[in-house]
C-alpha cells in the first residue's frame, strides 16, 4: 500500500502571518519521518494538515498519492497522538483501545481481537482491564500508540508524545516506537524540539525554522554535512567562529579570523572571497597536540568538567569567544586547568565553513 506523504506546494496563513513557507516535500511509505524545531517554528501546524484539522492556504496535501482537499480529519487515513495524549481517564485500558473502532460500528468481537493484539504488540498483554490512572507514564504513552493504531492509519503522526515523561523512559520509550514502526510498517511522522529524539529514531529528518524547512537529510548526513548555519548550530553542538574568506581552493577555504589568525576549513557550497562566513568546528573534533596538516587557536581554559567517558572544556578565545571542547578521558593531565592556555587543533575537513554570520 502507498502511504507515502506529500506536501505538494503547501502553504499555511493565519491572517497576516506565514507560519508555512511554500513546501515541497515527499515523505516516503514506510518511513520514520520527524520534523526537528524550536518551538513555534511550526511543526504542529504540518501535522495539522497532514490529519485535515487545517487546510492549507495554498498548494495539497497528497496522502498515498491522492489529494486530501476537501476530505475531513477523520476520513483521512491518518491517526494524531497529542503531546497530553488524551486518553479517557474514565475507560479502561481496553476501552481506550476500542474507542476508535466502536465509533466506526465495528462488532464487539472483532474490537477485542484487535485490542488484545495491539496490547500484545505494545507489551501490555495483562492491562486490558486497568484503569488509566494505575498506568505509569511509560504504560500510558504505550497505550496511546495503542489506540492510534487500532483504526489502522496508513500515516501515524506524534506530536512530541515523549515530552511528558522523565529522561530515562523517554529514552527506552525511543527504542519502543521505533521498534513498534518497524513492526507495523506504517509511516510515521514525528515531530519534536529535541535533536536526540529525532536523530536516534529517524530515517530522515526535516530541520525547520520559522516556517521553513533548512534541510532534509538521514541524521549522520545532517550531523556532517550541515548546509545552513542554523542546521549546524541546532543539530548537535557546535563552535562557530566567524571570519572574512580571503581564499578559496577547490573544496576548502581559508577564513580571516582576526585575533584567531588565518582558519581553514570545507566548503559547504559555493563561496567565494570577501564573503562572511562562519567556520564550525564540533567539540570532539578537536585536539591538543597537533598533527602535520592540521589547523590550531589559541584560547584559555574557563572550566573543566569530568564526564566520565569524556572530559569537556569551557575556553575563551582572544576574542572572548567562548569555545566548548570534547576530549576523551585519557587525555586528562594537571596542565588542564582554569587560567591555563591550551593550543586547539583541527584537521580541515572536520570543520565546515557556511556563508552569513549569524548563528543559534
Ligand atoms: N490557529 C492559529 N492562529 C494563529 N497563529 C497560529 C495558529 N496556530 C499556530 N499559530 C502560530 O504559528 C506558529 C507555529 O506554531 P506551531 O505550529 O504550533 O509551532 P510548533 O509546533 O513548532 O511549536 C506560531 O507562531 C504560532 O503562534
Ligand atoms: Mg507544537
Amino acid at each position: 500500500m502507498d502511504s507515502s506523504v506529500h506536501l505538494d506546494n503547501t502553504v499555511m496563513q493565519f491572517g497576516d502571518f506565514t507560519a508555512i513557507q511554500k513546501t515541497d516535500l515527499k515523505i516516503e511509505s514506510g518511513e520514520f519521518f520527524s520534523f526537528l524545531g524550536p518551538s513555534g517554528c511550526g511543526k504542529t501546524t504540518i501535522l495539522n494538515m497532514i490529519s485535515g484539522f487545517l487546510d492549507p492556504t495554498q498548494g495539497d496535501v497528497k496522502i498515498g498519492g491522492q489529494s486530501m482537499r476537501g476530505v475531513p480529519a477523520n476520513k483521512r487515513p491518518t491517526s494524531m497522538i497529542f503531546q497530553n495524549l488524551a486518553l479517557f481517564p474514565l475507560m479502561t485500558v481496553s476501552e481506550n483501545i476500542e474507542f476508535g473502532l466502536e465509533v466506526r460500528g465495528v462488532s464487539r468481537s472483532e474490537r477485542k481481537k484487535a485490542s488484545n493484539r495491539l496490547l500484545e504488540l505494545v507489551a501490555l498483554e495483562d492491562s486490558g482491564t486497568k484503569k488509566i490512572a494505575e498506568l505509569s507514564g511509560g504504560q500510558k504513552q504505550r497505550i496511546a500508540i495503542a489506540r492510534a493504531l487500532a483504526v489502522e492509519p496508513q500515516v501515524l503522526l506524534l506530536d512530541e508524545p515523549l515530552s511528558a515523561l522523565d529522561l530515562k523512559l523517554r529514552q527506552h520509550m525511543r527504542t519502543e516506537l521505533k521498534a513498534i514502526q518497524r513492526k507495523t510498517g506504517i509511516t510515521f511522522i514525528y515531530i519534536t524540539h529535541d535533536q536526540g529524539e529525532a536523530l536516534t529514531m529517524s530515517d530522515r529528518v526535516a530541520v525547520m525554522s520559522a516556517g521553513q524547512i533548512q534541510q532534509v537529510a538521514d541524521p549522520i548526513t545532517l550531523y556532517r554535512d550541515p548546509h545552513t548555519a542554523f542546521v549546524a548550530s541546532f543539530v548537535g553542538e557546535n563552535n562557530g567562529v566567524s571570519g572574512k574568506i580571503i581564499e578559496v581552493n577547490s573544496a576548502f577555504v581559508t577564513l580571516d579570523c582576526g585575533p584567531l589568525g588565518k582558519l581553514v576549513g570545507r566548503a559547504q557550497g559555493n563561496l567565494s572571497v570577501g564573503q562572511t562566513a562562519t567556520l564550525f568546528i564540533r567539540p570532539e573534533h578537536f585536539r591538543l597536540q597537533a598533527e602535520d596538516g592540521m589547523h590550531s587557536l589559541q584560547a584559555e581554559i574557563q572550566e573543566v568538567n569530568f564526564e566520565g567517558a569524556y572530559l569537556t572544556l569551557n575556553a575563551n578565545t582572544p576574542a572572548n569567544q567562548a569555545l566548548s571542547i570534547q576530549l576523551g578521558t585519557h587525555q586528562f593531565s594537571d596542565a588542564l586547568k582554569k587560567g591555563a592556555p591550551v593550543s586547539l587543533s583541527y584537521r580541515e575537513q572536520d570543520a565546515i565553513v557556511i556563508v552569513g554570520a549569524d548563528h543559534v
